[in-house]
């Protein structure tokens, strides 16, 4: 941990890069935990030559609305982070951006953008081709799987930025469209009863694990969706905390509310490493 934390630190700092970030605690913070007052994202992986895994401030019109940690070798994130402040109805979009940072470093700009702007992009990220390339019916046709939902976007902004790539894995479709999005109902109405309305702030991390297939050659699908909320007073002790996780298959059971700590030990075994999500707090 204290290893990661100075190689983060020693990690280049370039003007031109105003979105992909070096470190979240200091780089959109207010989208994570803050037990004790210390801004705790959840793990993030060893990556030796930095050229595998991203810190994403996800920002659209120059407004940055969550946070993703994005693995560029399978081209999918491995979670997103975001504050969830009520539920806002908002309307869906029909077309994905993606990350211009991540295939053109120097001249991405800051702001998610559309694939047309930017050269030879896909090398370092999942694009609608990958997506859409697969015939409908096809066994491995999968939806764009939100991580940060856009049914927990309080703003329409909020809810447009939600629909990048970057933000995406390939999900079953009867998954998305059954098991999980029951999974990320029940926890807005939970949120929103025991957190929004009880004067608490509701911090909320999504993720997935790979699994060992690929979608169109490159993709990585996923074989889990998790999630889990951590909900602060204004004193920053914590009052509920909690997390759900889910097998990204056709025929999977309803995913059941369990405790933070229990949905640490699941991730544990996954990721085959140890795995916090709120640094330990909540
Ligand atoms: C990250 O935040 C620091 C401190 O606010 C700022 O100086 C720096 O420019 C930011 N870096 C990026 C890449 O946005
Ligand atoms: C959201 O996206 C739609 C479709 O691109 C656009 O018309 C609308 O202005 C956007 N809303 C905001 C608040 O950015």
């Amino acid at each position: 941990m204290k290893l990661l934390a100075v190689v983060l630190l020693l990690l280049p700092l370039s003007g031109c890069l105003a979105e992909v970030v070096p470190d979240f605690t200091v780089n959109c913070s207010q989208f994570f935990v803050n037990p004790f007052g210390i801004v705790s994202p959840p793990t993030t992986f060893i990556d030796e030559n930095h050229d595998r895994y991203k810190l994403i401030c996800q920002t659209l019109n120059n407004k940055i609305e969550f946070a993703t940690y994005y693995d560029m070798k399978n081209k999918i994130p491995v979670y997103s982070a975001y504050r969830f402040e009520g539920l806002g109805n908002c309307d869906v979009q029909n077309s994905w951006f993606i990350e211009p940072q991540l295939d053109s470093p120097m001249r991405g700009g800051k702001n998610m953008g559309h694939e047309a702007g930017v050269r030879n992009c896909g090398a370092n990220q999942a694009l609608n081709s990958d997506y859409d390339d697969v015939k409908e019916n096809d066994v491995n046709k999968y939806d764009r799987g939100h991580l940060a939902p856009v049914y927990c976007a309080k703003t329409q902004s909020c809810a447009n930025a939600t629909f990048t790539l970057t933000n995406a894995a390939p999900q079953n479709p009867r998954f998305t469209r059954g098991w999980w999005r029951t999974t990320e109902r029940n926890l807005a109405n939970f949120l929103n009863t025991h957190c929004i309305k009880a004067g608490l702030r509701a911090y909320v991390v999504t993720g997935v694990v790979p699994g060992n297939t690929d979608m169109n050659g490159r993709v990585r699908v996923p074989s889990h969706y998790w999630t889990a909320f951590c909900c602060l007073d204004n004193r920053n002790n914590h009052r509920h905390s909690g997390g759900y996780v889910g097998e990204n298959i056709e025929q999977g059971k309803e995913p059941q509310r369990i405790k933070r700590r229990d949905l640490e030990m699941r991730l544990r075994n996954l990721y085959r490493t140890v795995f916090t999500l709120f640094g330990g707090g909540c």
